[in-house]
C-alpha cells in the first residue's frame, strides 16, 4: 500500500505532481478561463462579497496565509486569515457580504468546524476547501471546492497542502475573473502557468538528493530557523512546522523583515537558517531585501541554506547551501518552494530515527476543540 516507499509521507510527497494536476482537472476551460460552476455561488453573490475571511488550522492555515496575498492582489477584496481556534472567540465582524473560506484536509477538524458554524450564524456564506468527500465541514458549508489529493495517510500534511494552495489560487483567480479587475491579463497568464505546476514540482522532486544529504548532516542541530518574505513567509512557517512535528526540533518561521526586531539575536555560529528567496523578477524589491537579510545573518555566523530560483545568481555568494527551484511568478512560488522543505524535514526526522508517518502526540484528524 506504500507503493514501494518506506513511508506514506515519501509516497505522498512523490504524488504531488499528480495531486496538483488532478485538482486542476476540469476546472480550466478551453478558452483559458476558469469554470468553477461547481461552487454553486452565483456570480452576482460573488460580486457582492466585500470581505473574505479564511479560517483553518496548522498546515491548512499556512495555505490560507498564502491565499490572502493572492486574493488581495487579484481581486482587491480585503482578506483576513486567522487560526480557527482564535477566530470565533474574538467576536469577529461578519455579515452576509462576507465570504468565509474554511480550509481542511480531513473536513473533520473541530476548531475549523466551530469557526464555520459561528460564521454561518452571523449570516456569512461559507466556502469549504476540503480533501474528504462528504465530511462534516463541506456538509455544513454553503459551497465546497474539493481538492483531489487522494487519501493522505501520513500525519504530516504534504500533498494536501499543495492542493489546498491550488484550490486557493483557483478561488482567488475566479473571484478576479468574475468581478473583472485590472489584472485580467495577469489572471489569464497565471491560470496558464498553473497548468505547468505539476511539471515544475516534478523537476524539484528529481533534484532532492543534495537536500536529503544536507538534512542528514543536520540531525544533531539544536534549532533551525526559516525566513521568508511575502508568500515565502508562510512557506517558512510551514517548513518550521514540518520540522517540529517530525523531527521534534525547535524550529521557527519568521518574516525576514522582522529579523532585526528581535529574532536576529538568536543567530549564532553554525545555526542553520533556511531562507526562501522570492523571484528576482516580478517584485524585485523583495528579492533585494532578502539578499541583504542573508548577508546579515551570514555575517553573524549562520549556516545559510538558500532556496532560490534557477538563474538567480545574486544569492549564490552568500549561500552555504543552494537549493534551486524552477522560475515561477511571484504568487505561485509556494507550489515549488515548499517541496524541498517537506523532503528536508522527512529526511532529518528519519535520520534521527523517528517514525515519520506517526509522530508522537499527534493525530491525523483533530476532532476535539
Ligand atoms: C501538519 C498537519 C496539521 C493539519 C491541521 C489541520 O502537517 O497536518 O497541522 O494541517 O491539523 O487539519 P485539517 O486540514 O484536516 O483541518
Amino acid at each position: 500500500e506504500k507503493g514501494g516507499y518506506d513511508y506514506f509521507m515519501l509516497k505522498e510527497i512523490a504524488e504531488q505532481p499528480k495531486a496538483v494536476a488532478d485538482t486542476l482537472l476540469g476546472r480550466i476551460g478551453t478558452d483559458g478561463r476558469l469554470t468553477l460552476d461547481e461552487l454553486r455561488i452565483s456570480a452576482s453573490d460573488l460580486r457582492r462579497v466585500d470581505k473574505v475571511v479564511i479560517v483553518a488550522c496548522g498546515t491548512a492555515f499556512h495555505a490560507g496565509m498564502i491565499a490572502k496575498y493572492a486574493i488581495e492582489h487579484w481581486t482587491r477584496i480585503p482578506c483576513e486569515v486567522e487560526v480557527a481556534s482564535e477566530f470565533r472567540y474574538r467576536d469577529p465582524i461578519l455579515d452576509d457580504r462576507t465570504l468565509v473560506i474554511a480550509i481542511s484536509q480531513s473536513g473533520e477538524t473541530m476548531d475549523t468546524l466551530m469557526a464555520l458554524r459561528h460564521a454561518r450564524e452571523q449570516g456569512a456564506k461559507v466556502l469549504a476547501i476540503c480533501n474528504t468527500n462528504g465530511s462534516t465541514i463541506p456538509r455544513e458549508s454553503d459551497a465546497v471546492l474539493y481538492t483531489h489529493a487522494g487519501p493522505e495517510v501520513a500525519v504530516a500534511s504534504t500533498k494536501a497542502f499543495l492542493t489546498q494552495l491550488v484550490a486557493c489560487y483557483l478561488v482567488a483567480l475566479y473571484l478576479g475573473q468574475v468581478r473583472g479587475t485590472k489584472w485580467g491579463d495577469e489572471i489569464l497568464a497565471v491560470i496558464k502557468e498553473l497548468g505547468d505546476a505539476p511539471t515544475h514540482i516534478e523537476q524539484v522532486l528529481e533534484t532532492m538528493e543534495p537536500v536529503r544529504e544536507l538534512a542528514r548532516s543536520l540531525a544533531d542541530a539544536k534549532s533551525v530557523l526559516f525566513l521568508g518574505r511575502h508568500v515565502g513567509f508562510p512557506v517558512a512557517m510551514e517548513g518550521a512546522l514540518k520540522l517540529k512535528e517530525l523531527a521534534y526540533m525547535h524550529a521557527e518561521g519568521f518574516a525576514a523583515g522582522e529579523l532585526k526586531h528581535g529574532p536576529i539575536a538568536l543567530i549564532e555560529e553554525g545555526l542553520p537558517v533556511v531562507v526562501v528567496v522570492p523571484s528576482p523578477r516580478g517584485r524585485s524589491i523583495l528579492h533585494d531585501k532578502i539578499v541583504s537579510n542573508i548577508q546579515e545573518i551570514r555575517a553573524r555566523g549562520a549556516r545559510t541554506i538558500v532556496i532560490a530560483e534557477e538563474g538567480d545568481e545574486a544569492v549564490a555568494p552568500y549561500a552555504d547551501h543552494l537549493i534551486r527551484i524552477p522560475a515561477t511568478s511571484t504568487l505561485l512560488q509556494p507550489l515549488v518552494s515548499t517541496v524541498p522543505l517537506q523532503v528536508f524535514a522527512c529526511e532529518l526526522a528519519t535520520a534521527k530515527g523517528h517514525e515519520v508517518d506517526q509522530p508522537r502526540n499527534l493525530a491525523k484528524s483533530v476532532t476535539v476543540e
